[in-house]
């Protein structure tokens, strides 16, 4: 049986697209079976609808401050479509710890740095400023902390010296499109085990796959 996964968006929706995508193959362990909103006007809505993917708005404005109303919401959203696991794909609302913990191992997000380094907003200028040669994305299950968590996977991009903040985030998003279809697949068929705060896999790290950043030759 396929794991029911429900993809929580806020904007563009391109980690949502990449996820219903890898989930129309046939031996893909999970089937996105809802996509939620929190804003009326996200792009990713159409793109979802247009993918024939059931999608719910549930305006997080309108809930204020009141973050537990909004949850209690959502979480019945949930309850009726019989999800099991959440996908966070830019989805730009902090969850309260309790609704955290009841996701516990259940809940994954993408986080578009090499974790634990530059959490929060503007990880690529935050990764420029500090002049890193290399950074990445991370799919991580969700902690009550903000972008912080036991990592399921990561991919590294080399960091030229004339990328901007938005060169870099266009070559990591395209890391982004393969790691969190990647990452799904390993949680959704039971590849992942939490011993304390470290997520082991069942998946080998490729002993050839070094990146070396610049390539001085
Ligand atoms: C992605 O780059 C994702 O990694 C980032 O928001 C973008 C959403 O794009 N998430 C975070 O920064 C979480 N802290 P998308 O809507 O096209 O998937």
């Amino acid at each position: 049986m396929k794991r029911r996964v429900a993809v929580l968006i806020s904007g563009r929706g391109s980690n949502m697209t990449a996820l219903i995508e890898a989930a129309k193959a046939e031996d893909f362990p999970a089937e996105i079976a809802v996509v939620v909103s929190n804003k009326a006007g996200a792009e990713g809505l159409a793109r979802a609808q247009a993918a024939g993917i059931d999608t719910l708005v549930i305006e997080s404005k309108s809930f204020g401050k009141d973050r537990a109303a909004f949850e209690a919401k959502l979480q019945s959203a949930l309850d009726d479509n019989r999800i099991e696991l959440i996908c966070l794909g830019g989805f730009m609302r902090l969850f309260t710890a309790e609704f955290v913990q009841r996701w516990q191992g259940r809940m994954l997000n993408i986080h578009p740095s090499l974790l634990p380094s530059f959490r929060g907003l503007d990880p690529h200028g935050q990764a420029l400023r500090a002049g890193v040669k290399i950074s990445g994305a991370t799919v991580h299950f969700v902690i009550p902390e903000t972008d912080a968590g036991p990592i399921i996977i990561q991919g590294a991009v080399a960091i030229r010296d004339d990328d901007t903040a938005e060169t870099l985030a266009a070559r990591v998003l395209e890391i982004e499109h393969r790691i969190y279809p990647d990452a799904l697949r390993l949680v959704a068929s039971g590849g992942t085990r939490l011993d304390g705060d470290i997520c082991k896999t069942s998946a080998n790290a490729s002993l050839d796959d070094s990146l070396i950043s610049p390539s001085v030759i």
